[in-house]
């Protein structure tokens, strides 16, 4: 049922025309990982590696993401990835609020099918738009948040995007490497405790 919906959904993805990024895409990004995950990471938008593959996070940032996911006990292999936009922006720019806008019903009817009790959102854009909120990633990180899509309620933990720890890769305490460690783990934890042998 779940896969059902959801790969009638990548299709429709991958032939969608809602947004000019469909003029610039390569391939579309629809996202990848267990149909019943326990959780899923939203990402921003795919970059090139990812709309040469359509797979998402698998270039430089997401090979140092899914290393840390590892590390954190929490392999990607677990959780379901996506991004907020399915398809890469031009020259890796933000997506615009236009495409955002285009883009949400796939990712809210990705939600819906799966379920899950946490998302981590990875990012400014998906951590503003999960917490409906203007405030940057720097104070939001850190802390467990509710959301609630259809009377359906599930947490969201905001991490910093893995291309800003690219750019800050000391491992030093308290450093974004070594925070967003932490905050997998709390993610990891969480599981651990909701699902009993996760
Ligand atoms: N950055 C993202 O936000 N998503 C990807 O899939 C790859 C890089």
């Amino acid at each position: 049922m779940q896969a059902d919906i959801l790969s009638k959904l990548k299709s429709s993805a991958e032939s969608c025309y809602m947004c000019s990024l469909a003029e610039t895409r390569k391939k579309a990004v629809f996202g990848e990982g267990p149909f019943d995950a326990p959780a899923m990471l939203v990402g921003e938008a795919p970059g090139a590696d990812e709309d040469e593959l359509g797979r998402p996070f698998i270039g430089r940032s997401g090979r140092l993401l899914s290393s840390l996911m590892e590390e954190a006990g929490l392999p990607r292999e677990k959780l379901f990835i996506t991004n907020m936009v399915k398809c890469r922006p031009p020259e890796n720019r933000l997506p615009a609020r236009k495409e955002l806008e285009a883009c949400r019903p796939y990712l809210l009817a990705q939600i819906a099918a799966i379920r899950p009790l946490l998302v981590l959102a990875v990012g400014n854009v998906p951590a503003r738009a999960f917490l409906h909120t203007g405030e940057g990633i720097t104070s939001l990180r850190g802390k467990f948040y509710t959301a609630e899509l259809e009377d359906f309620p599930f947490m969201v933990r905001p991490v910093f995007h893995p291309s800003y720890l690219l750019r800050n890769r000391s491992v030093e305490e308290g450093k974004p490497v070594s925070v967003t460690l932490a905050d997998l783990q709390e993610a990891r934890k969480f599981l651990e405790k909701a699902i009993p042998g996760f």
